[in-house]
């Protein structure tokens, strides 16, 4: 058995955690630079979390300039097991509304100009990807979420882009026709670089607006997010408190194979 560690990936809205028993700001070097910023250590209802704004306070990184191989290094180091991301997104679906949580399980990954391994330099990896979130957390986090009164959507597929520009309305209804439920600029390479950390990695998206394909809503823009987002950060800050009870203290080995996705995925040999 090993002792659970929460780790939760804020972002935009989410800075910090309230009623984080002896918590603690931590500095945490890693070999691939400072993490987004110093990491906020405690205990919530018995377990162990940690906290990370992924966008660091103040809001000092874009989403391709997000450290996402440190932050997910340092949460390893600290000895996270369970890996939540918490993110805004833009919705495809008439029926995924502003203000509704999804908790995203399959993702199509358009980032270009972000590092996204630990592996290439000497030893050589492929994790597989088929599945990208761990269904244990992501019932955890849908079950925390629904407690907070949110609507909140069991699956979903989260297209994400580049940025820091929104999508023009031919990039979103191509997004669409794709089968997107929702778009953000964060979760990839953060879920890739999970799985080769072999942590259990679920990403609850909190809608805040329908993206630019909507025929009754404009395009985006960030004032408007900035309204909705206030309000999905307070039922996210619900979600949290609510994730230890979700979770045991202690854990075995993840059903799905989150903690042992390296067994089958070296090619460089051992040898060497
Ligand atoms: N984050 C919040 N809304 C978004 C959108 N429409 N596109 C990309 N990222 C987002």
């Amino acid at each position: 058995m090993t002792q659970t560690m929460i780790g939760i990936v804020g972002g935009s809205g989410l800075y910090d955690i309230p009623g984080l028993a002896g918590a603690e700001w931590q500095e945490v070097e890693t070999p691939w630079g400072a993490p987004s910023d110093a990491i906020l250590v405690g205990e919530l209802g018995g377990v162990r979390l940690a906290f990370l704004p992924r966008h660091g306070r103040g809001h000092v990184h874009s989403p391709t300039t997000v450290p996402y191989r440190a932050n997910i290094d340092a949460m390893k180091r600290l000895g996270v097991t369970d890996l939540v991301s918490v993110s805004a997104c833009g919705s495809f679906r008439e029926e995924m509304a502003p203000g509704d949580f999804v908790i995203v399980d399959q993702f199509i990954d358009r980032t270009f100009a972000r590092d996204k391994t630990f592996f290439g330099d000497g030893c050589v990896a492929h994790v597989s990807l088929a599945h990208p979130t761990c269904p244990r957390l992501g019932t955890a986090c849908r079950e925390a979420a629904s407690a907070q009164g949110v609507h909140v959507h069991d699956g979903g597929t989260y297209l994400a882009m580049e940025g820091p520009q929104f999508s023009s309305a031919a990039e979103s209804k191509l997004y669409r026709a794709w089968g997107a439920d929702v778009i953000g600029m964060t979760n990839m390479p953060e879920a890739k670089l999970a799985r080769e950390a072999e942590l259990c990695y679920a990403s609850v998206a909190m809608i805040t607006d329908y993206d630019s394909w909507h025929p009754d809503h404009g395009s985006v823009d960030i004032t408007a997010i900035i309204e909705t987002l206030g309000a999905n950060a307070e039922a996210a800050r619900g979600l949290v408190a609510a994730l230890p009870g979700k979770l045991d203290a202690e854990r075995a080995t993840c059903p799905h194979g989150c903690d042992r996705a390296l067994d089958h995925a070296i090619m460089t040999a051992r040898d060497r």
